[in-house]
């Protein structure tokens, strides 16, 4: 018997409480919260027509921290589920501290008015944590989230020593948009144009923005250019991986994308710091937000896979060994299943994992964890039950 409050009623959020809806014997009860109710109040009549439950719904700006805590404590959940942006990580944290509820998130906080993402702000939340022996569980979504999993099942039951891991994203699927982002345009968009970085041999090496790309042979979408990123589940990966020499993430982009993209950016329309516009402050990329399509509009007529993976190289039992772990997504059966499409689904349904891995007691503890200090097995088990199976391909 579990009551799970879900905050954030965005393209993630809705496959969130779509994903808890389903599952009605582990979460009893739902109350969705979020900034725009009339978002809430969309996703609890779909989920009313889909799957026959009834969920609750509240306005909430989760920058409001004493709000937070009294909605805690009058609806007393057994978790927060932190489908928000980033940038709300950080608050909700202290509110869950405070009214003594664990807490989960997909994505790590990032200061509004600085481009920047690591998990420090986070982990300095550790001790206080430990001390209310409350559990927090970072970047459950699938990257970061799934893809950390499949490096702590490699180094759980498939190699001895890895050396090489590279994180692959690829979204093969097209929406018809001459320019669209995936998720929150704001928060895609700064993650692409800072510079790339990666990890190997103890340091950080870092390179201008998109400068390093590769060609890869994706399952189920085939060959796709893929750019090296900095992405933050590298940060946790290269301390919990033992061995590890290089680690590096990559996603694909299209030609058209690209352009778009190089084009805003040197007009100023990515730009984060406000300007003067008759009279008023607009910051160019919340003004570029409001012109580009919801994410969540962009599911309904969405075709194509996505396919993300973790390649891997190493030995066991004394010989060279390299593996793809991935899984492949169709963006129609995810719109067909649960209104959305497969990049909110592919982190929506490991949110909902990493809840049933934490409601279950399957992974607990108290303190700030990332998901590959967890057991794999689990984890795999149920997300696979739950929409996302993986393969091992041997290379
Ligand atoms: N790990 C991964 O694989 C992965 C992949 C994709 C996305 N993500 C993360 O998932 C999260 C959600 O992404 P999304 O695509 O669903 O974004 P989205 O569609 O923009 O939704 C965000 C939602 O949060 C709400 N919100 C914003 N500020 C709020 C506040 N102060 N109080 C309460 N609610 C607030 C928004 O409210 P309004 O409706 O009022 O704007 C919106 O409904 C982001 O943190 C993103 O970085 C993780």
């Amino acid at each position: 018997m579990s009551k799970v409050l879900i905050v954030g009623a965005g393209g993630v959020g809705g496959v969130v409480a779509h994903k808890c809806a389903m599952n009605p014997e582990i979460f009893t009860e739902i109350l969705l919260a979020s900034r725009t109710v009339s978002r809430c109040e969309k996703i609890q009549a779909e989920i009313r027509e889909l799957h026959g439950r009834e969920i609750k719904v509240a306005a909430l700006d989760a920058m409001d921290v004493p709000a937070t805590v009294k909605l805690l404590k009058e609806y007393q959940p057994a978790l927060l589920i932190n489908v928000a942006l980033p940038y709300q990580d950080l608050v909700l944290m202290d509110a869950c501290l405070e009214a003594g509820v664990p807490y989960l998130d997909t994505a790590n906080y990032e200061p509004p008015d600085e481009a920047k993402f690591e998990y420090s702000w986070q982990w300095a939340y550790q001790d206080r944590f430990k001390e209310a022996g409350l559990m927090a569980l970072l970047g459950s979504g699938f990257d970061p989230g799934v893809t950390n999993v499949y490096c702590a099942y490699a180094q759980q039951e498939l190699f001895d020593e890895i050396h090489t891991v590279d994180i692959l994203d690829c979204n093969g699927g097209d929406h018809g948009h001459a320019f669209a982002t995936n998720f929150n345009p704001e928060i895609n968009i700064r993650e692409i144009t800072q510079k790339g970085k990666y990890w190997e041999k103890g340091e950080w090496v870092e390179i201008e923005p998109m400068s390093q790309s590769m060609m890869f042979d994706f399952p189920g979408v085939g060959p796709r250019k893929a750019y090296l990123l900095y992405h933050e589940e590298l940060e946790s990966l290269c301390q919990n991986i033992k061995g590890l020499e290089r680690i590096r993430f990559w996603m694909t982009f299209g030609d058209e994308y690209i352009t778009h993209l190089r084009v805003l950016q040197n007009v100023g329309m990515t730009g984060i710091e406000p300007i003067e516009f008759q009279g008023q402050q607009i910051v160019p990329i919340q003004f570029l937000k409001a012109l580009l399509p919801d994410p969540s509009s962009l599911a309904e007529n969405y075709t194509g896979k996505t396919s993300i993976g973790c390649l891997i190289e190493g030995v066991k039992d004394g010989k060279p060994k390299k593996v793809f772990i991935y899984n492949i997504c169709d963006h129609a059966e995810c719109y067909k299943e649960v209104r959305a499409q497969a990049v909110s689904y592919t982190t929506g349904v490991p949110a909902v994992t990493g809840a049933i891995m934490m409601l279950t007691g399957q992974w607990k503890g108290a303190g700030v964890f990332n998901m590959e200090q967890f057991d794999a097995k689990p984890f795999l088990a149920e997300v696979s039950k739950q929409g996302l199976p993986f393969e091992v391909r041997e290379l």
